[in-house]
């Protein structure tokens, strides 16, 4: 009986560690998280900028590459900050802008640094 007892102890300390420790890291790993192109960035090129920016798809210069937004970054900012309807919007010819949340991801890549993975 005395057996059981020390077993489940162990059990229930064990766990608790595990939880702890993967919780810490996970927190951690969420204040390191920086937006990369590869993680953040090209997820978005991909469903809001194409076909147009996907290169084999659209004519435009082609933004499913890394060093084309970066050395474009300020310019890509600035496009999806305008309003549908003004000079140099993007995307082209949409009614709506991008999201706020979406275009928040392209400055905090900027802000982040312009990292590629
Ligand atoms: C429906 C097609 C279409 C979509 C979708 C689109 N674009 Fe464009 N894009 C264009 C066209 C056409 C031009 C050239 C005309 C102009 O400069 O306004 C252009 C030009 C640009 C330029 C200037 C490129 C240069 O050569 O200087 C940038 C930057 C840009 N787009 C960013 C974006 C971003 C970022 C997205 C996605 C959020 C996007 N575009 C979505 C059609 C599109």
């Amino acid at each position: 009986m005395k057996k059981l007892y020390v077993f489940a102890a162990i059990g229930i300390i064990s766990t608790a560690l595990t939880y702890c420790s993967s919780a810490r890291k996970a927190a951690r790993a969420a204040a390191a998280a920086k937006s990369t192109y590869t993680t953040a960035v090209a997820p978005v090129v991909a469903s809001s900028c194409s076909p147009c920016h996907i290169s084999g798809k659209g004519n435009k210069k082609p933004y499913d590459n890394f060093a084309n937004v970066k050395s474009d970054i300020d310019e890509i900012i600035r496009r999806i900050d305008l309003n549908p309807g003004e000079k140099g919007f993007m995307p082209f010819r949409r009614a709506t802008k991008l999201s706020a949340d979406t275009i928040a991801i392209f400055k905090k890549f900027k802000e982040d640094g312009l990292l590629e993975n």
